[in-house]
């Protein structure tokens, strides 16, 4: 810390918000777009919360000035979005629809002149129905066709994307999509989700030779993870073993054949048949290396054993004595935790935070005001232990918060609010949250004040609205 009470970060930090194309764009069947498994799933009785769609969404689509406007006027100087694959293909393969890419052209050019580095996610969840039809990510054909589109994506945009993320959250689409079924398609086979797990690994590896052949700027890739650091709920052996049993699952499922090209060995054992047979040659397609490793995180898990649950023993718990979101326990410290031990334990060329953000009630108040004090102190809470991280060596190149606006939270629909921009699902009107606000302050000074403003500190007088 410096004697003005401002914990600095490296110079170039890359401070920015994340988004998703169906959590925002709305416009659903526009401009040539074709249907993916979202469109499919949500509109199924039953699915989300309240029957909500995102059809409409946050109407990004057709408001993409007003949004470029709002990011400048926060002063971001990343901005990580994702490209619906169905509106570039309407049929996952084959003829690309240029009215779609064109949408994402935009977006880019409008970034750059606002000096804001465009991170392209190039799948985040949406997979083109058709593809569905032909297996899904079941299917091995579907990593190939991956790659096609990352080629077609990448030929567009390559020369001027400074940060491509080939999947978000491969663990969530394989695990919520094929397993728990909260997420589309909605299939329960653990069969499959392991296999999913495999071929979108195999695709991400398609997508990096994809990208690097294509691109005329060198770009940084890489791929975002969703990890949390995994505790006992005791020091007795038991919940130890436990605990080590699920981060198997959880963290090491992913992140040892990206980082060694191996899946982890205790984990085959355990998983026996489901575990599907790996061709070698993919394990080297995989691990191809990449420039970044971006981590998703939002909050821990602790577990205890149990030698009644199937295969791992161990099931999570519920810790008193912490506060709790709408969603997660709040443990900000798992952060710290998790960025020294990925770090330790597969040395990353760079690390991203992709995502952190928190889902807490918030609304306008009666002078329009929204007043999200929570949501500040959580990303100050956890940005603390990023700088801790930091200082310790750990090479953090950039913190994204999910989410800039208000939107689509999957399965929970509308429900959740994550952004740093209110959004009124009715009229679609944006309001800058008071959290939004303060992360302006925090871009600005490249800093994070150790102590936190109004009204945690009755003598700053608020936010610049
Ligand atoms: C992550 C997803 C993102 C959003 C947040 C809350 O798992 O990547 O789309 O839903 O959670």
């Amino acid at each position: 810390m410096n004697a003005d009470g401002l914990m600095y970060f490296p110079k170039g930090f890359m401070w920015g918000t994340a988004t998703s194309a169906y959590q925002i764009e709305g416009a659903w069947s526009e401009d040539g777009k074709g249907v993916s498994i979202w469109d499919t799933f949500s509109h199924m009785t039953g699915k989300t919360a309240r029957g909500a769609t995102g059809e409409i969404a946050a109407d990004h689509y057709h408001r993409l000035s007003e949004d470029l406007h709002i990011m400048r006027d926060l002063g971001l100087n990343t901005y990580r979005f994702s490209i619906s694959w169905p509106r570039v293909f309407s049929e996952g393969a084959g003829q690309v629809n240029p009215a779609g890419l064109a949408f994402y052209d935009r977006l880019v050019d409008g970034l750059l002149e606002n000096h804001i580095q465009p991170m392209v996610t190039l799948y985040h969840y949406d997979l083109p129905q058709a593809l569905h039809n032909q297996g899904g990510w079941v299917n091995r054909k579907v990593a190939q066709y991956f790659g096609d589109y990352a080629h077609e994506v990448a030929h567009k945009l390559g020369d001027r994307v400074t940060h491509w993320i080939t999947h978000n959250e491969p663990w969530v689409v394989a695990f919520l999509g094929y397993f728990t079924g909260q997420h589309a398609p909605g299939i329960q086979d653990p069969v499959a989700a392991l296999q999913v797990t495999h071929h979108l690994l195999l695709s991400h590896g398609y997508a990096v030779e994809a990208i690097r052949s294509e691109q005329r700027q060198p770009g940084k890739i890489g791929i975002a993870l969703n990890l949390s650091p995994i505790y006992p709920a005791s020091e007795n052996e038991e919940d130890l073993q436990a605990a080590l049993r699920i981060d198997s699952l959880q963290n090491r499922l992913t992140l040892d054949p990206l980082f060694r090209g191996a899946y982890p060995e205790d984990l085959k054992q355990r998983l026996g048949d489901l575990f599907p047979s790996v061709p070698p040659e993919d394990l080297k397609v995989i691990s191809t290396p990449i420039d970044f490793l971006g981590i998703n995180y939002y909050t821990r898990q602790v577990v205890r054993s149990d030698p009644d649950f199937p295969l791992f023993q161990g099931v999570p718990t519920m810790p008193s004595g912490n506060e709790y979101s709408q969603m997660w326990e709040i443990y900000p410290r798992g952060i710290y935790d998790l960025l020294s031990r990925v770090w330790s334990d597969y040395h990353p060329a760079s690390i991203i935070v992709t995502e952190n953000g928190v889902p807490v009630p918030d609304g306008l108040d009666f002078d329009e005001r929204v007043r999200d004090y929570r949501r500040i102190r959580y990303l100050s809470d956890h940005l603390q232990e990023v700088y801790r991280a930091i200082q310790d060596q750990v090479p953090v190149g950039g913190y994204l918060v999910w989410s800039l606006l208000d939107n689509f939270e999957w399965a929970l629909g509308y429900d959740m609010r994550f952004g740093l921009v209110y959004v009124d699902f009715e009229t679609k009107k944006r309001k800058i949250k008071d959290s939004g606000y303060w992360f302006k302050q925090v871009i600005a000074n490249n800093g994070l004040q150790k102590s936190l403003p109004y009204p945690f500190n009755k003598e700053d007088p608020g936010f610049g609205n």
